[in-house]
């Protein structure tokens, strides 16, 4: 039987025994079958549209309760026949409610979900890989080419005294030379009250080095150096030069030029040719300016051609001064050749760099390139 028969039998019944009127007027409204209360649940949109309708049916004053309790005054027979039906119903309804509390959590944890999402599908974003600026990989590979020829590497220190950045290497603090290299001072004093100055050349580790080796002694110091400059295409405030140093009996400068057109052939990878004219350099004597060029490939003639001479690095035979400021005694026949090497300047040619600023703006286009 439909329920609203159910219901309107009830309603007679209950009219006729004048028992419970405001259950029997909910029941009234409760004229509707079964399948029009689970399509009512089933078109709930909200929580609170569902406990409503929950409550309108089973709450403690819900029509279907109402009708439950109204049960207990009806004969067997009726309690019986109608009961079944009743619980029937109410069983659907709580089946359906537990159905759309279900859907609702569903819908919370899914939400929650959506805000602290992590996706696990997503690809992973890939790891970048550090790699070394041109000039670090340039001053490393340099390294290691001097230790291949024998020369120790030591990195001295970019914060010096004026004692080793000038007098050490036979410059007097008052002497023109000083000028040559716009120093940059340090707000620190040093033991003899002066104040210290980032190196302006790696020559101001030659004292360091020649008093913890002594002679003999062959050593490169590759390094960050400074000079109060004006900044452009070709000059930095900061340039990495790279140091050598060879001591011992009887160097000559026919050792030296071997061991410097190795050293660059090494550095170029190119077929090296070098050639010194006189140069100034207080720490040496005598003091020469290196050019080196090489054979290259030209597309445009399709020959082997002689690149430009290549301004390259100072060197010498090292001064007695420089020696004896490290109480290494000349006299015994120790003699020995340095050369300060322009590494920045360096790897501009061998890469073909126009701008030396390149290496230092940061701009990872750049260092990713090489
Ligand atoms: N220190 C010199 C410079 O900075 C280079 C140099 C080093 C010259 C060693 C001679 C010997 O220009």
């Amino acid at each position: 039987m439909e329920l609203h028969w159910i219901l309107w039998l009830n309603f007679l019944e209950n009219t006729s025994k004048n028992h419970n009127i405001l259950s029997v007027f909910n029941l009234y409204d409760l004229s509707m079958d079964q399948n029009t209360i689970l399509q009512e649940f089933s078109t709930i949109t909200t929580k609170e549209q569902l406990t409503e309708t929950y409550q309108k049916y089973l709450g403690k004053n819900g029509l279907l309760s109402a009708e439950l309790k109204n049960l207990a005054s009806l004969s067997l027979e009726e309690k019986k026949e109608k009961g079944k039906k009743l619980t029937d119903l109410r069983q659907s309804i709580e089946e359906i409610f537990e159905k759309k509390e279900k859907e609702f959590l569903l819908d919370e944890v899914n939400e929650l979900l959506q805000k602290d999402a992590v996706d696990l599908f997503v690809p992973a974003k890939t790891l970048e890989e550090g790699y070394f600026s041109l000039s670090a990989k340039t001053r490393r590979e340099t390294e290691e080419i001097a230790q291949s020829m024998g020369f120790i590497v030591e990195m001295g220190n970019e914060v010096v005294t004026k004692f080793e950045n000038f007098e050490s290497v036979n410059i007097p603090i008052t002497h023109p030379a000083t000028e040559m290299h716009d120093t940059i001072y340090v707000d620190k004093k040093d033991e003899r009250g002066e104040n210290y100055v980032l190196r302006t050349h790696t020559s101001s580790a030659q004292n360091y080095i020649l008093r913890k080796y002594g002679a003999p002694v062959k050593a490169v110091v590759p390094g960050k150096t400074y000079r109060f400059d004006e900044m452009d295409a070709t000059h930095d405030v900061m340039f990495y030069q790279f140091e050598g140093i060879y001591v011992d009996k009887n160097i000559s400068m026919a050792n030296f030029k071997d061991v410097l057109t190795t050293f660059l052939t090494m550095i170029l990878e190119k077929e090296v040719e070098i050639r010194m004219r006189p140069g100034y350099f207080p720490f040496v004597e005598p003091g020469v300016e290196v050019d080196a060029r090489y054979e290259y490939y030209n597309m445009k003639t399709g020959k082997k051609e002689l690149s430009n001479w290549i301004e390259i690095l100072g060197a010498g035979m090292i001064h007695e001064n420089v020696l004896k400021a490290a109480d290494i005694n000349p006299e015994e026949g120790r003699t020995g050749f340095a050369f300060g090497l322009g590494l920045t300047r360096m790897v501009a040619v061998k890469y073909g760099i126009k701008d030396i600023r390149l290496f230092t703006n940061g701009d990872l286009r750049f260092s990713h390139s090489f």
